[in-house]
Parts: structure tokens; sequence; C-alpha cells
């Protein structure tokens, strides 16, 4: 039976209980508009590379239980709340799964993902902002919501849902590439060049216009990196700090890091010969989820005057700036198609997630 504007009374989601369980395929509630929200058809829910490793309890994240989860992804707009103004049903829409508070957007959360590290932020994510993308409808903030232009991504790039679910991973490096200032003829050093955000940083430093030196530990991968663009120079990271920096040192005047670097890379060398090679005045951007605290070269910053600034995702601004570039054509989509899985197939879609190299492809849920 139709709840409002056509909903459906239930709908299935992948509901997590428990860490030291799997999460169930279960018929729960279809989520309601109200004011402030949209309830959107999910089309396409992204995959993150370590997604599984979250919900089996590896990455010690934290979220309130039971949970519908999933992250950013695509969907089109099933019903709106009475004050939405821009949003219509049907359009298709990219979700942002970064949920800010509206009196407060400094207590923010990642939808189905993590519940932030203030009260703030638990009490968003523990009420009205709850279950996430894994489900065939979901609800979100209205300002959540981001209309593409379908016309123009479907008809003149030919895009399909598979291009566009990659809008979520090039959005994450594109917020500390922005947030640094990244300029066109500017040179960036981009470690682990290798992973899934990294890869994407890469890709996203070129098309605002900068020369990149992609680094990272997997010599067939940056190789792969570089051959697919004029303006990408490589250097394997050997764990020797001072070659390294001679490595880099090599290509003259660097203005900028940005550093994506996994829990696993928190002892890495490579920290110390980034920021060693940065000119004077020179940017870093520390996006990386490291573990305890890092070991940085004080004097060095002190002496070249370097700003290093942290950065969790993203702005409002950045998402619409980054889809603008790919409705122009400068940020091309396409190379990095993801494989499509049933909800039903979540393990099967969180293994080829975590498999999925710099140059694989992605894995998506389509519920
Ligand atoms: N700030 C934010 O808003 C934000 C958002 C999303 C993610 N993140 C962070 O981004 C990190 C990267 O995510 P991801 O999905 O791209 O990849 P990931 O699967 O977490 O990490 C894989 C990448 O890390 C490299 N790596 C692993 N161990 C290393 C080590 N000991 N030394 C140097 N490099 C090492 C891998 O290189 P090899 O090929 O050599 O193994 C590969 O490039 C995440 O772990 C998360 O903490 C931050």
């Amino acid at each position: 039976m139709a709840s409002q504007q056509g909903l459906p009374k239930t709908h299935r989601a992948l509901v997590l209980t428990s860490t030291d369980e799997p999460p169930e395929v279960k018929v729960i509630p279809t989520p309601q508009p109200g004011p402030g929200s949209a309830i959107v058809k999910v089309e396409a829910a992204n995959i993150i590379s370590y997604s599984k490793n979250i919900y089996n309890g590896t990455r010690k994240y934290s979220f309130p239980m039971p949970l519908v989860i999933g992250t950013s992804g695509l969907g089109r707009v099933a019903a709106i709340g009475p004050d939405a103004v821009l949003l219509e049903p049907g359009q298709l829409v990219f979700i942002d799964c970064f949920v800010r508070g509206r009196d407060d957007p400094g207590s923010a959360f990642l939808l189905g993902v993590h519940e932030g590290n203030t009260e703030a932020s638990k009490k968003l994510m523990r009420g009205e902002w709850r279950d996430a993308t894994y489900a065939e409808y979901a609800k979100l903030p209205l300002e959540n919501l981001y209309p593409l232009n379908e016309s123009l991504l479907g008809s003149k790039f030919e895009y399909g849902i598979e291009d566009l679910q990659d809008i979520s991973r090039l959005l994450v490096p594109y917020g500390g590439l922005s947030d640094i200032g990244l300029k066109a003829g500017e040179t960036i050093v981009i470690t682990p060049a290798t992973g899934p955000f990294g890869s994407a940083a890469v890709k996203v430093a070129l098309a605002m216009g900068a020369r990149v030196i992609a680094m990272g530990r997997n010599a067939e991968i940056l190789k792969n990196l570089a051959a697919k663009n004029e303006r990408v120079e490589t250097v394997q990271i050997t764990g020797d700090m001072l070659a390294d920096l001679k490595s880099l040192q090599a290509f003259g005047m660097i203005d900028a890091y940005f550093d994506i670097s996994p829990p696993e890379a928190s002892e890495s060398m490579h920290f110390k010969s980034c920021i060693l090679s940065l000119r004077h005045g020179g940017r870093v951007s520390l996006m990386g989820g490291l573990k305890g605290e890092l070991n940085i070269p004080i004097r060095a910053i002190l002496q070249k005057d370097l700003m290093l600034k942290g950065k969790w995702m993203y702005s409002r601004q950045d998402v619409k700036d980054l889809i603008k570039l790919i409705e122009i054509g400068v940020l091309k989509l396409g190379d990095r198609k993801a494989e499509k899985f049933a909800l039903e197939d979540w393990e099967k879609a969180f293994d080829a997630a975590f498999n999925s190299s710099a140059t694989g492809a992605g894995a998506v849920l389509v519920p």
C-alpha cells in the first residue's frame, strides 16, 4: 500500500545490528519526508575501499546500532518536504553523506559511517538523520541533495550511473585541494597516490591545472598514473627519508603537498620527506586518517613559513564547484566505472571495493 507522495509503506534495507554479526537485508518502514528533508530512491550507493573493516569492527568507527548502513551515492528524488524549493520529484541527485548541524555546521557526521566526535554530532546521527543509503529509500537533509544536470551529463558526455558514482570519491580530495588553494601551474606532491582517494587526488589536481608528483610504494600503479598524463611525475617511497627527499627535490620548486594516508602508514617517513621538499611558503593538506600523533619537522615548518591544514571532507561550496567542473567537461569521468551489486550481494560488493586499486573499478550497491 502506498503512503505519502506514493512511497511504499515498507522497503528493503541493509541493517547492521552488531559489528560481531554480518549486516542483514530487512524489510522496514519507508522513511517519510518532513520539513527540511527529502526522500530519495537510491540508484547507486558508494562503497569505501575499507567499508568491510568499518562494519566488521576492525576499524573502530563509532555509530549507533541498529543502523541502515551506507554512504554517499546517487538517487532520484521520490518525495519532498513542504519547504523544498529546488528539488523536484524525479530529479537525479548526488547524495552527500557529510551531514552538518544546521545551527552549527561545525558539528558534522558521516551518514551511515561515523557519528563524529562531539556530543552534538552524535545527537545528529542518533536522531533525525540516522539511516543511510544501503536501502531502497533514504531520508536526507535537503541541503545534502545536489541536482545533477542529467541531460548534459547523460546526453553530451554519455555518463551513466556507473560513471557518475565516482563524484563521491573525487569530492574528498577536492575538499583538501581547494582548502589549500591549489592553483593552475603549481606543483603538488600527492601521497599515497596509489589508493582510491589518492588516485582521485591526482585526477582532480590535474583537472585544477597543477603538475603532480605522485608518490607511493607501488611502482606499477605509479607507472600507470604517469603513462596517462604528461603532467604526472612519480616518486617511489623507499623508506629512506633523505633519498626520497632528494628524489622529490629533483623536480624543482614544490608548492604544495596533499596527504591521504591510511592508519597503516602512520609510522611512514614520507610525511617528513614531503614537508621538507616544499618551497618557502608552501602549503600542506593533511586528510589521512592516521593513528596517534605525527612527528613533524617543526624547524623547517617555522623557517619556511609553511602552512599545514587538516581537512575533514569538504565544504558545501566544494560539492557545487566539483559538479560544475564535471558538467563543463574539465574533470572527466568514465575511466573508473563501478561494478554494480544487488543489496543481497553486499559481501561480494564490499570485497570488490576492498580489492579495487587505483586503476581498478569501484563497486556500488544498486538497491
Ligand atoms: N579526511 C577525510 O575527510 C577522509 C575521507 C576519506 C578517507 N580518508 C582517509 O583516507 C585514507 C585512504 O583511503 P583509500 O580508500 O584511498 O585507501 P586505503 O585503502 O585506506 O589505503 C590504501 C592506500 O594507502 C597506501 N598505504 C598503505 N599502507 C601504507 C604505508 N605503510 N605507507 C605508505 N602508504 C601506505 C596504499 O599503498 P600501497 O599500494 O603501497 O599499499 C594505498 O595507496 C583512509 O584510510 C582514510 O583514513 C580521509
